[in-house]
């Protein structure tokens, strides 16, 4: 087979127009370098958390935006027969470019399965780890494929540990950490597993529901995350820990913090020297639902005086185009992850990440 480099990266945006997110252009950038030095590329990546084929989160509507921004015809191709994706790769032309579609359509894909890596490394000849936002999870097109194939980093994964790496060395205090979102899931784990590191922890978004939950509030329909009530319950009793006081709602969920606490959260920002953020405030997507979030952006960008670290998707994308330019300020770094940033400061095992370190080591 002709040199044939797959790269994992990140297309999990929810944002509309792709093109304009942080993560399809961190991916774009790396696609078009690889693309010139290479002979035929393969994209791999994930959309969401489906279960089985979705055609909602399909990767197909990506091609178009994807061949504009790289500057060669991407090739969608289905995933279903993976022979027969590996014969198309064979059989096309040097410098073809081609986008494989959701590999969490796969089954296996999130069991790091030896079997699906196999078939996986038999579209290519080597292979490329470029996602680190999903680095912390043991997924078979990050982890069980450097098994099969020769395997290094790529730019983006090691810009990302450079520069996290960079922010805790340089640890000052006052620490803020603000954790937020609509993903109550795994949030409360990451607040427990990093609060030791911190002066402060503010908590918005749906995390915030399961500690007001588990003080006894009654949130009525807003979203929590049940099994980590216990937890949350014991990490109430440390005072670094901050919750909304007032809220926005609709109906019956909560959306958004409320105008005190946006208030009381700024005031904390203002006078921080490093802050990691991940998750927004509460719907930001709807102007109503909007003040907290931006209030916190505010606070943020006029501390001057502040390291930043601001990951996550969405998170990115509350700030608003005009303050995501890659780098907006020396101070301030715009991380692709989300959970993975969160795990990664908080010194967890990164799962999809030492694979690939280790093929490096042994070189
Ligand atoms: C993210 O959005 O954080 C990454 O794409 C990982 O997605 P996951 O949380 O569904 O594994």
């Amino acid at each position: 087979m002709d040199s044939t480099v797959l790269i994992r990266v990140n297309l999990d945006i929810k944002e509309k127009p792709i093109a304009k997110s942080l993560r399809f252009n961190a991916a774009a950038a790396e696609l078009r370098k690889i693309s010139k030095t290479n002979n035929k590329v393969v994209i791999l990546s994930h959309r969401g958390r489906p279960d089985g084929f979705e055609k909602s989160l399909s990767l197909k509507p990506f091609t178009p935006p994807l061949s504009k921004a790289i500057g060669r015809k991407v090739v969608f191709l289905d995933n279903a027969d993976l022979k027969k994706a590996a014969e198309n790769i064979k059989k096309a032309a040097k410098g073809s470019v081609f986008l494989l579609e959701n590999v969490r359509f796969l089954d296996g894909e999130t069991k790091n399965s030896s079997a699906l890596g196999r078939e996986l490394a038999k579209l290519g000849t080597e292979f490329i780890s470029d996602d680190f936002a999903t680095s912390h999870r043991a997924d078979t097109s990050l982890s069980a494929i450097t098994k099969f194939l020769p395997s290094k980093p790529g730019n983006l994964l090691k810009e990302e540990i450079k520069n996290l790496s960079l922010a805790f060395k340089k640890s000052k205090s006052p620490f803020v950490l603000l954790i937020g979102g609509a993903k109550a899931k795994d949030k409360v784990g990451v607040i427990r597993n990093l609060i030791r590191k911190v002066d402060l922890v503010l908590v918005g978004g749906a995390a915030a529901n399961t500690f007001l939950k588990a003080r006894g509030m009654d949130i009525k329909d807003s979203l929590y995350e049940p099994e980590m009530l216990d937890t949350a319950k014991q990490l109430l009793k440390n005072k670094k820990l901050a919750v909304p006081t007032d809220f926005t709602w609709e109906e019956d969920k909560i959306l958004d913090i409320g105008p005190q606490t946006a208030k009381l959260y700024s005031f904390y920002l203002r006078s921080a020297k490093l802050i990691v953020w991940n998750g927004p405030m509460g719907m930001f997507e709807k102007k109503r639902f909007a003040c907290g979030t931006n209030a916190i952006v505010k606070a943020i960008f006029s501390n001057r005086k502040a390291s930043a670290v601001i990951g996550g998707g969405e998170t990115v994308s509350a700030l608003g185009l005009k303050n995501q330019v890659q780098h907006p300020k020396p101070n301030i770094f715009l991380s692709t992850g989300g959970g993975a940033m969160l795990d990664f400061l908080a010194g967890e095992k990164m799962a999809g990440l030492e694979p690939v370190l280790k093929q490096l080591k042994k070189k």
